[in-house]
Formats: structure tokens, C-alpha cells, sequence
């Protein structure tokens, strides 16, 4: 039996629920991307676990299936990244790599991006992994005429358009804040040599409004997806879509899909993870609220070791000790809440490490809540270190 529900990766595009405003909105935008040949470059943006990375590979896979000849590639910015030199070789490195996995491409254009990937980025022709430690960095410039060289091959192929995904651009963002920059320069000169490479970034809800020298270059040149958890409904058909896609013999009751929506407040993460244990343990039959009730604190406890414990294990004494008085105030909690006139500084501080860590959300200046409510019952059951 496939389980299709797993929240530790992008959802399979095949298993992926709702977002028809979005899907609607991309076949415009790629659409347009192709009549005129110039790209409409995407930016979805949301919270945490909302589901940004499926949704940019779901935009991949629309690429690649519509009646135009197109490719799609996509990659995620390691949060180890530490400049836009790194970031500029594991574009091309990665761009390379799908373009010559890619379906229906000849051997002719292979042999050519093989040959590219031997001369420009020094790896023998059969290297899929690289095994040094260190990614190699190479100049913006190189950037720039590494896509423009690829895309000559691709012209003569008849392919009209590449989507480029760069999932969570923000950790190049956190490593150096200009870089972005710099890339959207690259990106913007590309259609005077006629290369079509239709980018779509994923980041959190603040990465271009909170720099104001990113937000209106920024919000120019993205067309902006910008998405939240999903209601009630949409939590229905996050839970019945992947079932039946799957083929199981499985039914959710109405009153079980709600029980797992108000436990999850319809955030994807949550609702996979509840998902994936239910189905394990179900496998055939009728997945009811009892059912569920049954296995709430086993879901629990597995939730504590797959990701609470995580989230403490990276959090200082200071931010532990601020996660754990927020517990007390309601959903959205002041700075002026939670310290005393003395270590204002030091706790607006450790606010804004804990925001850089998902673990806090800010709602607004100065406001603050806890990432989900699920963390909130975890940090209140004083099983939290
Ligand atoms: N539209 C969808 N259909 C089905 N499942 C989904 C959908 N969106 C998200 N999911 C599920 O939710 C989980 C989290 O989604 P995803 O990884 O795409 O979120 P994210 O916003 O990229 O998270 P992060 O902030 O950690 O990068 C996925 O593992 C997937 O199982
Ligand atoms: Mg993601």
C-alpha cells in the first residue's frame, strides 16, 4: 500500500489538493511568459509549512506537461548557504542536472549539456554527486552567461520556456541581504538574449516587505502568490484528494476530517503528519473521530520527537524561557508583555531569533504568537525542556 500522505517533502504533484486560484493564476502567467517571451517571474510567500515548496512543483510539472515545449527545474537554498557565489553554482549545477534528466530532450542537446557541465562547471561527464564538502562558488557573471549559454541549446531544440524553482530564497537572504539583488539583475537582463526562464521563488510572508530597499524592486518584478493554511473545506479535500489519488480503501468520516482540521488548524504540515500515522494504522476501512481520538497522543508524542523536540533543541536558554512565558498570555502576545522595562532589548532580540526560527509568528510590530497551537499544548504539558 502507498501511504501519499508524508509532511517531510513537497507533496507529489499527482496527490496535490486545492490552490485553484493559484493554479489558475500560474497557467496565466505561463501562459503570458510564452506569448511574449518574457517572463512573469512568481513569488509565493507564507508561513511556515504552508505548502510553498509543493505548490512551486506543482507549477514545475504544469510546465512540463502543457502543449508547448517546455522543462522545468527547481532546487532549495541550503540554510548552511553562505553567499551569492555558492547560490550562482548550484543554480547551473542544478538547472544542468534536470535538463539533461529531462523526458523527450534529444541526444544531441544532452551530449551538449554534458559537455557544457565538463567545461564551465569542472565535473566529469558522468558525475551526478558531488562529493567535496565545500559548493564551489563562481561569479554573478558567470550566472549570467551560463544561462544564456544554455539556452542556445535549448532554442534550437524548440523549447520555449524553462521554470525555474528556487525553493526558500530567504536563507540566501539571511546570509547576505544585497544578494537578492544581484540576481534579480541577472534575471531581469536574460530577455534581451532571448532566453525565457520563468523563475518562481518560495520565502516567508516578510522577505521582501520587511528590507525596504528589496520591497519595491522586488514587488516589481515578482508577481506576488501569496498563501495561507486552508480553511475547513479545503482540510476536507487535503485529506480525501491523496486517498483517492492513491486508490486506498479508505473513507474519513465528515466529523474526522473536521476533528483533524480543528487540531491543525488546516496548516498541511500538521494535517500530513496526522494523516500519514491514521492511514498507517488504518490501512483499510473507515477512519472515524473515535478512531482518531484513540491515537491522539501517540500522534502526540511521535509529533514531540519528529518536530517539537526539534524546535527546542535549536531555540538558546533566553528563547526557551520566552517560549515558555508566552504560554501563559493570549494567542497574540505584546513584547511589553513579557519582560520588564530592563531586558526589553534582550528579549525583543531573542523574539525576532525565535521569529527567524519559525518557532514565533509576528503578526504585527510588537505582536507576537506561537507558531501553531499544537506547539503551544507541547510547551504547556511540561514535557518541553
Ligand atoms: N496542496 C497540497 N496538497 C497535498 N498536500 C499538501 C499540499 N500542500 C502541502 N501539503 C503537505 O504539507 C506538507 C508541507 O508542505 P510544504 O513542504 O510544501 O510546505 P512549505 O511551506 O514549503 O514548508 P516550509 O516552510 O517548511 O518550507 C507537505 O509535506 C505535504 O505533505
Ligand atoms: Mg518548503
Amino acid at each position: 500500500m502507498l501511504n501519499p500522505f508524508n509532511p517531510k517533502y513537497p507533496v507529489r504533484p499527482e496527490l496535490f489538493a486545492n490552490r485553484q486560484n493559484e493554479i489558475e493564476r500560474f497557467r496565466r502567467d505561463f501562459k503570458r511568459t510564452i506569448d511574449s517571451k518574457l517572463p512573469e517571474n512568481i513569488a509565493i510567500l507564507g508561513d511556515w509549512g504552508v505548502g510553498k515548496s509543493s505548490l512551486a512543483y506543482k507549477f514545475m510539472d504544469i510546465g512540463a506537461k502543457s502543449n508547448v515545449k517546455a522543462l522545468s527545474s527547481g532546487f532549495g537554498v541550503p540554510r548552511t548557504i553562505k553567499d551569492v557565489g555558492e547560490f550562482c553554482y548550484l543554480l547551473l549545477y542544478k538547472l544542468n542536472q534536470d535538463l539533461i534528466t529531462s523526458k523527450g530532450i534529444s541526444s544531441r542537446l544532452k551530449d551538449e549539456l554534458l559537455l557544457w557541465r565538463t567545461d564551465q562547471l569542472k565535473l566529469g561527464p558522468f558525475t551526478m554527486q558531488r562529493n567535496e564538502k565545500e559548493t564551489p562558488k563562481i561569479p554573478i557573471t558567470h550566472l549570467h552567461s551560463g544561462l544564456i549559454d544554455m539556452w542556445k541549446s535549448l532554442h534550437r531544440e524548440g523549447v520555449e520556456a524553462v521554470v525555474l524553482v528556487v525553493d526558500d530564497l530567504h536563507h540566501l537572504l539571511q546570509a547576505v541581504k544585497g544578494g537578492i539583488l544581484d540576481v534579480r539583475s541577472i534575471f531581469q537582463d536574460l530577455p534581451r538574449y532571448n532566453c525565457n526562464y520563468q523563475l518562481v521563488i518560495t520565502g516567508y510572508k516578510a522577505l521582501f516587505s520587511e528590507i525596504r530597499e528589496l520591497a519595491e524592486p522586488m514587488g516589481r518584478f515578482f508577481n506576488t502568490y501569496e498563501i495561507k493554511e486552508f480553511n475547513k473545506n479545503e482540510a476536507k479535500e487535503l485529506i480525501n484528494t491523496p486517498i483517492r489519488a492513491a486508490g486506498l480503501d479508505i473513507k474519513v468520516t465528515e466529523d474526522a476530517s473536521d476533528f483533524v482540521y480543528e487540531k491543525t488548524k488546516g496548516n498541511p504540515y500538521f494535517v500530513s503528519f496526522f494523516m500519514q500515522m491514521l492511514v498507517e494504522e488504518r490501512k483499510k476501512g473507515v477512519i472515524d473521530v473515535q478512531f482518531i481520538k484513540d491515537r491522539v497522543s501517540k500522534i502526540m508524542s511521535e509529533l514531540e520527537r519528529e518536530k517539537f523536540g526539534k524546535d527546542m533543541s535549536i531555540a538558546s536558554e533566553l528563547e526557551r524561557r520566552v517560549l515558555k512565558k508566552m504560554i501563559d498570555k493570549q494567542e497574540i502576545v505584546r513584547l511589553k508583555d513579557l519582560c520588564t522595562g530592563k531586558d526589553k532589548t534582550k528579549v525583543a532580540k531573542a523574539l525576532n531569533r525565535l521569529v527567524e526560527k519559525n518557532l514565533v509568528v509576528k503578526v504585527n510590530r510588537g505582536e507576537y504568537k506561537l507558531y501553531h497551537p499544537l506547539f503551544k499544548e507541547y510547551l504547556s504539558s511540561g514535557r518541553a525542556k
